[in-house]
């Protein structure tokens, strides 16, 4: 883990938040690199759970809600983890990270067995809203999207014209107030998520339960995660929310072990129930073809954008031998990100950068691909060094410029570049004219 936790740094992918100042404990910024891959990753996720289907939209909601939400959705009372101070190193600790070595619960720094007893902590940030810092200006950040879909749900009915099952779709920003964020962005107190809440008749919840579960698998695999690397873990009674008849984790074999992705739930009626109640505005569904009204149930597919970037990153981290310039064997680092999540797709590369001809074939082909595609531009240093760079970022097409381009020395050539692959590092000759289709295949 520490290897990628400085290569994150080294080539920008993430950055401790606040650095300069000593940072802020759980908080984390994406750089250039990071940035471009938590893009691509919820541009995928966006594109199969709403784009590709015709059951799914959109929705943005907002990070600050009324009270009132968080009262109804039960939140506000029971939000929290259980927290337990150690009276001899001062560690404040979630009680489920203490050890026990059937001596007894001891500190995990320390050792120390002088611990208080556990009390509930809400993870809930708190703020004010307006002028006043009082009781009734209080409200929260919000530590999950899914409520904004909720409350909503009414508003986005009419005006979608959707028939169940139908689900809304949000990628966004929760906090959380982790007593002790740790392993990197794995547990954070502020990310992202990708959720859906897919509304249906109480009969089919547990038939979308076991759908949504086998089509988020799929996604995992489709971002290139190794099947073998995911677990499913039948989350069991006495662990599930008490309104849920059913949750699956997804989970991934982390370098600090398996650890959940996602959860798919199956929430039932529990959500909208609680909002119409508290709000008293009727959130039920009119089925024209019954004539019957009730309030739909909902199958839950919630996934953390910062722990499949984490995955990802984790899951493309790779050593292997490789030929330098002068063919002898040297360990290469490479991230084989799938094309489609790839922060840079292609990079194009003037065989020499003080050959006129070559820079301006080169820039020409930049220009050519950049509609379609995220191209980087790099004419500095030997070109195997070049190549080096692109494949510790995990850009898989490198594109190099020479002297056949140009029809030197043989016409037939004219116009052709190479086109190498980050993994295999094989090179094949394509004309130009022919690059963007096979590039725009490749990474789609
Ligand atoms: N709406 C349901 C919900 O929020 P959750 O299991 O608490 O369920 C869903 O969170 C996902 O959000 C998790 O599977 C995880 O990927 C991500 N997540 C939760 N807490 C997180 C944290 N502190 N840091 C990073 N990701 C987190």
């Amino acid at each position: 883990m520490e290897k990628i936790v400085s290569l994150c740094k080294r080539r920008g992918f993430i950055f401790q938040s606040s650095e300069i100042y000593g940072g802020l404990n759980g908080l984390w910024d994406y750089g250039p690199l990071g940035v471009e891959l938590k893009r691509n990753l919820k541009n995928y996720w966006w594109r199969v759970m709403v784009h590709e289907r015709d059951d799914v939209v959109g929705l943005d909601g907002s990070i600050l809600m009324n009270r009132a939400v968080w009262k109804a959705s039960g939140h506000e009372d029971t939000f929290s983890d259980p927290m337990v101070d150690c009276r001899s190193c001062k560690a404040r600790l979630r009680a489920d990270q203490l050890i026990d070595k059937g001596k007894g619960r001891q500190c995990p720094n320390c050792g120390g067995k002088d611990l208080t007893d556990p009390r509930a902590f809400n993870l809930m940030f708190k703020t004010y809203v307006g002028a006043t810092e009082d009781e009734s200006s209080v409200t929260y950040l919000r530590p999950e999207t899914a409520q904004a879909i909720f409350v909503q749900f009414k508003n986005v009915l009419e005006v979608s014209r959707k028939k169940l099952p139908f689900g809304i779709a949000q990628i966004g920003k929760a906090f959380r107030n982790e007593i002790n964020p740790r392993n990197f962005t794995f547990r954070s107190r502020e990310f992202e998520q990708m959720e859906l809440e897919y509304f249906c008749r109480a009969e089919e919840g547990m038939k979308l339960l076991e759908y949504w579960k086998e089509e988020r698998l799929k996604f995992y695999e489709n971002i290139g995660i190794a099947r073998d690397k995911l677990h499913l873990l039948t989350v069991p009674d006495e662990e599930r929310a008490f309104y849920s008849k059913g949750t699956y984790d997804i989970e991934y074999d982390f370098p600090f072990g398996r650890q959940e992705l996602e959860g798919v739930a199956y929430r039932t009626d529990y959500d909208l129930s609680q909002h119409q109640k508290a709000s008293g505005k009727s959130l039920e569904y009119f089925d024209e073809e019954t004539k019957q009204k009730f309030i739909p149930h909902v199958v839950e597919p919630s996934a953390g954008v910062d722990r499949t970037v984490l995955a990802l990153i984790c899951e493309a981290y790779s050593e292997d031998q490789a030929p330098d310039e002068k063919g002898k064997m040297e360990t290469r680092l490479v991230l084989r990100f799938h094309p489609r999540i790839a922060p840079i797709k292609c990079a194009v590369f003037p065989l020499l950068k003080n050959k006129e001809q070559l820079v301006a074939k080169a820039k020409e082909i930049v220009d050519l691909l950049r509609p379609q595609m995220f191209v980087f531009y790099d004419e500095s240093g030997a070109i195997g060094r070049r190549y080096r760079r692109q494949d510790e970022i995990g850009t898989p097409f490198g594109l190099t410029v020479d002297f056949e381009t140009l029809g030197e020395k043989d016409a037939s050539l004219r116009d052709t570049v190479t086109l190498r692959e980050r993994d295999s590092m094989k090179q094949e000759r394509v004309a130009i004219k022919d690059l963007a289709n096979i590039l725009v295949s490749r990474i789609a």
